[in-house]
């Protein structure tokens, strides 16, 4: 009897697994890898965990711009074709929300990102956009100059000859430059070499997308994971917690200057009031989480193709300094700066730092004429398309003349280029990550010629992001003296 039990209990149990980690949707008609009888192309997916960018683009360049695989019981339609993602991101009923697999969910705050479609997401989106807009927008560019400063000064310090790791510079200055912007924080990441929030935050990163590389039930029992990640946004919580709780963000109306998310979020209401504590405690963790990294990888791709290109560089710098004159950049010269503006661009596009967009399917529907079950996520693969040689000719060249609009060569499906998604989930912070990059960079290139060994390797590392987050060590040489 016991030993029926046992065998009864180990089929059960194998049989759950089976269904939840092969599913049971029906197959897609679509081409894509072979997929394994069990595993599915859940294997393959975790084998490349870290360079899953270069995994996408191979099996878009093998089995073209929609590609079927299947993992972890989900049905993933690989999409880098921007016709068929200007349908699917406009198509607010078959596609309202980001697909988000549920340890994500459960870890990050229930704030924008996370958030499904709804009146409440769209009530949160509406509080929250002004803190986007123009006369903000004033105030974080001091921000951003002065902690720019902080850094150039040490680059300064820097003895002669010594490589710098621009990434690990990069995520320290952002990092400071959002709890600045974003709740009157000083992390001092730039200050302290062993700074908590800094590993914090690399091991947020990592250990969702491990959990989300697992099954459901596997994920569940995984509790050393969900330990670390808990730590790590304990680390960042418990600042957030102790500004919000003493409402201590500082901000006021009459001191512009002083002006961060959390003291206007605080102070903002609609007709139904304002949002409440923990509501505006779970956006402005979203807000830091999701507007640090994504720039830093940002600046530090830009500084990796400029190091590798000098005329490109020396472009650059000509530009600068015809509108600088050698002063500091200020708020009003973002406009000033177009040849800035398409080096950053151009950097979005070799290296798109969300590299996948997923949008989940609420309904059947059809693309190109094919059965798309329910429950289906359509993602746009930007690292495929942005590589795509017949939407950009020479793809492997940094050439940031191809996003001169003046030019009708350069005439393309508006959603070829889309690093901040679409529709109405649209990347909020667009305009803060392009003023950061814009500001920071024009700074840097003032001051410091970047220069590196062409063949020197940096790799790519795909956790939620896609940075050069091994090996971006760069020589930087002042060129200009030290600002006092
Ligand atoms: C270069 C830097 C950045 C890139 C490449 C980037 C990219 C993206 C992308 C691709 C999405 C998803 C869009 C979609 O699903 O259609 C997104 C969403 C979002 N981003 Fe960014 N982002 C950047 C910087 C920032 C910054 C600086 C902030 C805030 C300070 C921010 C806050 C958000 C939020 C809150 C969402 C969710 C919006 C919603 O669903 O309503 N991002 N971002």
């Amino acid at each position: 009897m016991l030993l029926q039990a046992i065998l009864f209990a180990a089929v059960a149990a194998l049989a759950f697994v089976y269904f939840k980690v092969r599913g049971t949707a029906p197959f897609l008609d679509f081409p894509g890898p072979p997929r394994h009888w069990f595993w599915q192309n859940a294997r393959q997916v975790t084998k490349v965990l870290h360079a899953r960018h270069d995994w996408w683009r191979a099996i878009s360049k093998e089995y073209g711009n929609i590609v079927y695989y299947r993992s972890l019981g989900i049905n993933i339609l690989n999409v880098s074709d921007p016709e068929i993602l200007d349908q699917v991101f406009k198509n607010y009923t078959i596609f309202p929300s980001r697909a988000l697999k549920n340890p994500f969910v459960r870890v990050l705050p229930l704030g924008l990102v996370a958030m499904e479609t709804s009146d409440r997401w769209s009530r949160h989106r509406r509080l929250l956009s002004p803190l986007f807009a123009e006369k903000f927008m004033e105030v974080y560019a001091t921000v951003f100059i002065a902690s720019g400063e902080r850094l150039f000064k040490q680059w300064h310090e820097t003895p002669r000859g010594t490589k710098i790791n621009i990434y690990e510079a990069f995520i320290r200055l952002t990092l400071d430059i959002i709890g600045l912007t974003g709740f009157g924080y000083n992390f001092a990441a730039l200050d302290n070499p062993d700074s908590r929030y800094v590993h914090a935050g690399q091991e947020i990163l990592d250990e969702i997308v491990r959990l989300n590389l697992l099954p459901k039930p596997i994920a569940a029992l995984d509790r050393a994971k969900k330990d670390k990640l808990r730590d790590g946004m304990k680390a960042f919580e418990d600042v957030v917690d102790d500004v919000v709780k003493a409402n201590r963000a500082g901000g006021n109306d009459e001191d512009e200057t002083s002006k961060n998310m959390l003291s206007e979020l605080l102070r903002m209401q609609d007709e139904e009031g304002k949002l409440t504590r923990e509501e505006v405690h779970d956006e402005i963790i979203t807000l830091m989480i999701a507007g640090h990294e994504t720039t830093a990888n940002t600046m530090s791709w830009a500084i990796f193709q400029l190091a590798r290109n000098p005329s490109v560089q020396a472009k650059l710098r000509q530009e600068i300094e015809t509108v600088l004159e050698g002063r500091p950049p200020k708020y009003e010269d973002r406009k000033n700066l177009p040849y800035t503006e398409w080096v950053i661009k151009e950097s979005l596009r070799m290296y798109p730092t969300l590299p996948i967009i997923p949008r989940e399917a609420m309904a059947d529907t059809e693309i190109r004429g094919k059965l798309v079950p329910k429950g289906t996520w359509v993602q746009a693969d930007l690292v495929s398309m942005h590589s795509d040689p017949k939407i950009w000719g020479d793809p492997e060249t940094f050439r940031p003349e191809r996003f001169d609009e003046s030019n009708p060569d350069n005439n393309r499906h508006p959603a070829a280029f889309m690093p901040f998604g679409g529709g109405r989930r649209i990347c909020i912070g667009q305009r803060f990550a392009f003023l950061e990059a814009t500001l920071v960079l024009a700074r840097a290139i003032q001051q410091f010629e970047f220069r590196m060994d062409p063949d020197q390797q940096v790799t790519g590392y795909t956790d939620i992001s896609y940075g050069p987050k091994i090996g971006l060590l760069v020589d930087v040489i002042p060129i200009q003296p030290k600002a006092e």
